[in-house]
């Protein structure tokens, strides 16, 4: 199996690294690409783990090679935040860089599943589908945007406000990835019942985690580690799924369509990505209203990455 990362000098990129180097089955080719004139040394540097894993890193030039037949290729590459922005003003700035690098994915490993972590990732996700309709190699069963962080996040906050073992505690995240687009499902966390007031507070530190981390940051840019971590638990359930094992995990992928064309839900992952789109089951009057009131700003934020690809 071939695991390349795009962007892998970065914050994100370096932390996802480390991880799969250590945690990827014995075997796995990982193949770092970034523009980043460091790229070659992150990789040397995590060679010297000794795990089976066979480290690459590419430069620059070298972006068709670091592809060639990966299975699975996850996208941190892009600019964070600072404090004061959100997500969608990110879009100027990492639109362009989505469309080239999953231009040549579709060149060089269009059967791969892709794992979109650059921000908007409401937005990057509908740019990567569009670019892969074009090159027609488009499979909705193996394009992903990486959400997997708002679920974590959430069960960390939920396991805090009731002193449980996070370990032990899962809790469903819907929608998308930015502000009320992200839709914690509370009233389906077993075994755990909430009060009105902590739904309201816990479902608002939950939508703004990510901002909770760039203030934090002080400009020195947004979420790597937890997102390395959130990333990485990702990439392992894909590999785990490539060999046989069926894994569920959420992710922001395309299903029927009958919230928006992407949607973050449970997928059911198999050999060749989603088996099946799990139901997200009945939702609570809180996220009912939560959800038809959020619905609008998802579709503008799909809408622009379509217009972004096709102009
Ligand atoms: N999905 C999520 O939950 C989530 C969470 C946190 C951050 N993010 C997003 O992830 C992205 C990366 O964040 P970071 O903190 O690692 O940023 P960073 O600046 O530390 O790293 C980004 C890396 O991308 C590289 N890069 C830029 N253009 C490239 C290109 N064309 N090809 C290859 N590499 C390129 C840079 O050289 C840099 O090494 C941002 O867009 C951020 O908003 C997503």
């Amino acid at each position: 199996m071939k695991v390349a990362v795009l962007g892998a000098a970065g914050g994100i990129g370096q932390a996802l690294s480390l991880l799969l180097k250590t945690q990827l089955p014995a075997g796995t080719e990982l193949s770092l690409f970034d523009i980043a004139p460091v790229t070659p040394g992150v990789a040397v540097d995590l060679s010297h783990i000794p795990t089976a894993v066979d480290v690459k890193g590419y430069g620059q030039d070298d972006l068709d090679v670091a592809l060639k037949g990966a299975d699975i290729v996850l996208i941190p590459a892009g600019v964070p935040r600072k404090p004061g922005m959100d997500r969608s003003d990110l879009f100027n700035m990492n639109a362009g860089i989505i469309k080239n690098l999953v231009e040549a994915v579709a060149d060089n490993c269009p059967k791969a599943c892709v794992g979109i972590i650059t921000n908007p990732v409401n937005t990057t996700v509908a740019i990567a589908a569009e670019v892969l309709k074009q090159k027609g190699v488009y499979d909705k069963n193996k394009l992903f945007g990486v959400t997997t962080l708002d679920v974590i996040r959430a069960e960390t906050f939920v396991a805090e406000l009731k002193g449980l073992n996070p370990e032990n505690v899962h809790v469903p995240v819907i929608g998308g990835h930015s502000g009320t687009t992200i839709l914690p499902l509370l009233s389906q966390v077993p075994g755990i019942q909430f009060s009105d007031d902590e739904i309201k507070q816990l479902t608002h530190r939950i939508q703004n985690a990510g901002t909770e981390v760039v203030e934090a940051k002080a400009g020195g840019g947004s979420a790597t580690l937890s997102m390395g971590q959130a990333a990485a638990r990702f990439c392992l359930s894909l590999a785990k799924a490539k060999q046989g094992e069926e894994v569920t995990e959420y992710a922001y992928v395309e299903g029927d369509g009958s919230d928006a064309q992407f949607f973050a839900q449970a997928v059911r992952l198999g050999t060749d990505g989603i088996l099946e789109i799990l139901p997200y089951g009945e939702l609570s009057d809180f996220e009912t209203k939560a959800k038809a009131d959020m619905l609008d700003g998802l579709k503008g934020d799909i809408q622009t990455g379509i217009e972004f690809a096709n102009k």
